[in-house]
């Protein structure tokens, strides 16, 4: 069975090859050679996330599955959220969000917030939705040098360290992304047994 992963992300595409059951074959969109870049519109992580997923399905009419991914902060309303990448503008600048939410969250001594994963998969004629999420609160400093995005600045519920204080193999098991992914695959398990 093939199964098309609807990113550009190289790195993520070859983590999951590593841990997708027997029997499928996992591509990314460089691999059916779709190079465009699907604008991501929607308004929530499930919106994108089935956006990506849509794109692949009625263009290519394959199995696939695609995946959205934010910070949402509970004082912010859930902000960032969708606009996580974006937050400080379309320059993606990850040292700008979170100068950005320092000064929206100035004064507030536990910001509490969550990472939140949503895939979206289409296989055969049946579309689903997964979600993974981690709790946590933010602090006014970065910590730890691992990880990306706002990881130096997110402290998991249960632990006393940044999510880049961690490291990838203490985050890939408890990571918003890892749940997803594990919820995803399990559903597959059973669709292919
Ligand atoms: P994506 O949907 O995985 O591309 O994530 C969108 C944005 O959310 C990223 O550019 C980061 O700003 C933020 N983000 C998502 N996951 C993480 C994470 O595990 N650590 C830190 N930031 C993240």
């Amino acid at each position: 069975m093939k199964l098309i992963f609807a990113t550009h992300n190289q790195h993520k595409v070859e983590e999951l090859k590593k841990i997708v059951p027997q029997g499928i074959q996992l591509l990314s969109l460089e691999d059916i050679n779709c190079r465009e870049e699907i604008e991501e519109t929607g308004a929530t992580l499930e919106e994108n996330a089935k956006i990506k997923a849509d794109f692949i399905k009625y263009k290519y009419g394959l199995d696939c599955f695609a995946d959205d991914s934010g910070l949402e902060i509970e004082a912010l309303g859930g902000a960032p959220g969708v606009f996580s990448a974006r937050y400080a503008g379309d320059s993606k600048n990850n040292a700008d969000n979170i100068q950005k939410i320092w000064r929206e969250l100035e004064g507030l001594p536990h910001p509490v917030a969550q990472f939140r994963t949503v895939i979206a998969s289409s296989i055969g004629a049946s579309d689903s939705l997964f979600e993974g999420l981690v709790k946590g609160h933010l602090i006014f400093e970065k910590r730890g040098s691992g990880g990306f995005g706002y990881d130096p600045i997110f402290i998991p519920a249960g632990f006393t360290q940044t999510f880049a204080e961690l490291g990838d193999a203490i985050k890939n098991k408890i990571s918003h992304r890892a749940l997803a992914t594990q919820a995803f695959l399990k559903a597959l398990a059973h669709l292919k047994s």
